[in-house]
């Protein structure tokens, strides 16, 4: 993301046994004492890392606590990343980043023999102006691929979902016909894209930018012999505070031992270390091949293909938000549920697990490198991070 122009701080290698006691600082934003209280009662029974992440971003399904950054809407995206917790890449380098999408997907679509019905599928759209971008440049400079394009914005925020629709509806200064013409071409899914289903397979185009470094991860510690999973509870609470520790347990799902087994079978992890494990992203990549009859994967996030580099590099899980000192930078616990946490992305295993689900890796990109390519113009905004950002090309029953 955006999300990186923080420096990334490591945190907790080395350990065995962690227990993290980190106050809730009493800065704004922090949680009310009733969200206090219900990551209290819901973490009694401690819970893998992934359900703890899934509740500070997206808590809904516990007991209708509708607290999460994203489910709630409290992020706030800012172009000027002065009032907001984050900016990210298409937002920054507006409307350069959504121009870059338009040109690879007339690629895309020329590859296929300009199909009448082109479905552009953008999962997880922030504030929607990725998706703006690129409506409005397909409609004034690709009117041919305008007409066989339908955009679909999957979001898991209902709050996110009508931000994304005011952003394509207010695009400032077109003319009504134009708006209409847009709005005709978009359609809106509040679901999770995990899980992602259409009546059909499509023929045309998943798009992510910074989804899946956003989705839970299970979080595991190699000891040398084998792998514990990470729990979550809390250590101490009071009304004004609560206090989170974490501690090994079994590993809690038959699909994580298989993932080790598929992934992780032939490399040796450094002697107590950890290893973030994003099953979500398998399982949205294996529901997007199950949907796509013909066509393209865009992964486009923060993360490595090698996964030497990716695990010893470190800094995996960010945090991004308001009122973060630098001590706690990188702390997934600290102000719970009001913070962004993101957790940088293995490519590779998303390359080896699409050639498994019957895609074809057409290749992984530095993203700066990328777009300098494709726009033939550098995005400038953040040069520098972009090289920790991978675009990933997949294809299915397509050549490009
Ligand atoms: C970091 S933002 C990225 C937004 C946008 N793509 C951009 O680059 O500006 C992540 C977005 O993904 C959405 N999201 C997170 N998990 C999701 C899921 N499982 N399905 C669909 N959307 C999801 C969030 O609500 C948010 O809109």
């Amino acid at each position: 993301m955006g999300r990186i122009s923080k420096e990334f701080k490591y945190l907790g290698i080395g350990a065995a046994y962690i227990t993290l006691n980190l106050p809730l600082r009493p800065e704004t934003p922090t949680l009310k004492p009733f969200e206090r209280r219900i990551f209290y009662s819901i973490l009694q029974k401690r819970k893998p890392f992934d359900e703890y992440m899934e509740m500070c971003l997206y808590s809904r399904k516990y007991n209708g606590f509708e607290g999460g950054y994203y489910s709630s809407g409290k992020v706030i995206f800012d172009t000027t990343a002065k009032k907001g917790h984050y900016n990210t890449y298409p937002q920054k380098n507006s409307p350069l980043f959504g121009q870059g999408i338009v040109k690879q997907l007339v690629a895309m679509w020329k590859a296929l023999d300009r199909p009448n019905n082109f479905l552009a599928v953008n999962m997880g759209a922030g504030n929607g102006i990725m998706d703006r971008d690129i409506l409005m440049y397909t409609y004034k400079y690709h009117r041919d691929f305008f007409e066989s394009l339908k955009y679909v914005i999957v979001e898991i925020s209902k709050e996110l979902m009508e931000r994304q629709e005011g952003t394509i509806a207010s695009v400032k200064g077109q003319d009504p016909f134009i708006k209409a013409k847009i709005m005709q071409h978009i359609n809106f899914i509040n679901r999770s894209a995990v899980n992602i289903e259409f009546d059909e397979p499509i023929t045309g185009c998943f798009i992510s930018n910074e989804l899946l470094d956003n989705l839970p991860v299970k979080k595991l510690f190699w000891d040398g012999e084998k792998y514990h999973e990470i729990y979550v509870s809390p250590k101490q609470y009071a009304e004004s505070s609560i206090f989170f520790c974490e501690t090994k347990g079994r590993l809690s799902s038959s699909k994580l031992k298989d993932y080790l087994k598929f992934r992780m079978d032939k490399y040796k992890m450094p002697q107590d270390s950890y290893l973030y494990v994003n099953l979500n992203a398998i399982d949205l990549l294996q529901n997007i091949s199950k949907n796509l009859k013909r066509g393209y994967v865009i992964t486009i996030d923060c993360g490595k293909e090698d996964l030497d580099k990716y695990i010893k590099t470190g800094n995996i899980i960010r945090t991004y938000g308001y009122g973060i000192s630098e001590e706690y930078e990188g702390n997934p616990y600290y102000n719970p549920g009001n913070l962004d946490i993101a957790a940088s992305v293995d490519f590779g295993a998303l390359m080896l697990y699409g050639e498994a689900f019957g895609l074809k890796n057409i290749g992984c990109y530095q993203q700066n490198e990328y777009f300098d390519k494709i726009l033939l113009t550098p995005l400038n905004k953040w040069k520098r991070n972009s090289k920790y950002y991978r675009v990933l090309i997949q294809s299915k029953n397509a050549s490009l």
